[in-house]
């Protein structure tokens, strides 16, 4: 897909599906996506929207293809295909994922762990999953529901905080999400789970951390260069990956590359607000292992 329609239709319906809240650009396609064949080399980057997907699909497309001239003539979103996404008449993550060029592919999914296509498991397919903290997560969501014009109306702040700890927002319950996965991680050893507050904290241990992962070895100088041009600043400005030119985002309302922070969250959170998420976190989360960090 490229841009996007040049008619936008009215916002879309969140439903009901499968136990998740989802809209139908994220169904539409169901049974192709479930059908998506896998091959043992593909990626699958994996995230609760909002929680680094675009920087992390970027470092593994420069780890992988480096400063090709790819690199500045073809978007993130065609070199990264969004598996799951369908817009009627116009073209799907699917068929973009099928017709990569590349090898490896390099696959976006924001689905909970399990509606990921069973084809991805059979291969035995590496899958790095980003995790945010649920506070600043919530933000970066909001502000993205305010600008895309294909999800739904966010409503105002104090509304949707709710619908986010009611998990009713696309995707679904950001608790289950990261609880899913966290736990499919015990049983599956390909998965690679990274915090996106580690990222921001040092981003060159992380790019480590992946190469090893992905049995990769790349020069110290190689490292910096991704680094560096995975920067926020270097990625706001960025065309081919600050997602400008997609006509459904109204950066006017707020950029996709917004703040890129750790702790926004209390730009947004009253006290009582804070207080209210921080008792219901409590009592979903109660994996002690799986600890997030709102500060750094
Ligand atoms: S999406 O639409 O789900 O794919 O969005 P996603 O890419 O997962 O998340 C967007 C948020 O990630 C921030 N971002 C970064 N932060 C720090 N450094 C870098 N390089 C970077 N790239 C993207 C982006 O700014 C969004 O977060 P907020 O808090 O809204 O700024």
């Amino acid at each position: 897909m490229s841009s996007g329609p040049d008619q936008v239709a009215p916002r879309p319906e969140i439903f009901d599906f499968q136990g998740v809240s989802m809209i139908h650009f994220f169904t539409d396609n169901w049974e192709n996506i479930q059908n998506f064949q896998a091959r043992p080399d593909d990626i699958l980057v994996a995230t609760y929207p909002k929680a680094g997907t675009t920087w992390v699909s970027y470092i593994l497309d420069l780890l992988y293809f480096g400063q090709t001239e790819r690199q500045t003539s073809v978007p993130i979103f065609k070199r990264v295909p969004f598996l799951e996404l369908t817009i009627p008449d116009f073209g799907s993550g699917k068929d973009d994922a099928d017709n990569l060029p590349t090898s490896p592919r390099i696959i976006k999914t924001h689905l909970p762990v399990q509606f990921v296509p069973k084809s991805f498991w059979e291969q035995n397919c590496r899958i790095i999953y980003v995790a945010r903290n649920a506070k600043d997560n919530a933000v970066s969501y909001f502000h993205f529901d305010r600008m895309n014009m294909m999800q739904p109306e966010p409503g105002d702040w104090s509304g949707y905080v709710h619908r986010f700890m009611e998990g009713k927002l696309v995707f679904g319950s950001w608790y289950d999400h990261v609880n899913g996965w966290w736990k499919k991680k015990q049983t599956y050893p390909k998965l690679h789970y990274v915090f996106y507050e580690d990222l921001v904290e040092d981003t060159g241990r992380e790019i480590e951390k992946l190469c090893c992962f992905l049995g990769l070895s790349r020069s110290d100088e190689e490292k910096q260069r991704i680094a560096d041009g995975a920067h926020f600043d270097n990625m706001k400005k960025n065309d081919m990956v600050n997602y400008s030119n997609v006509v459904v985002m109204d950066f006017k309302i707020s950029p996709f590359m917004r703040k890129g922070k750790v702790g926004d969250w209390k730009n947004h959170f009253t006290e009582a607000q804070s207080l209210q998420f921080d008792e219901d976190y409590k009592k979903k989360m109660t994996d002690v292992t799986l600890q997030f960090r709102c500060d750094i």
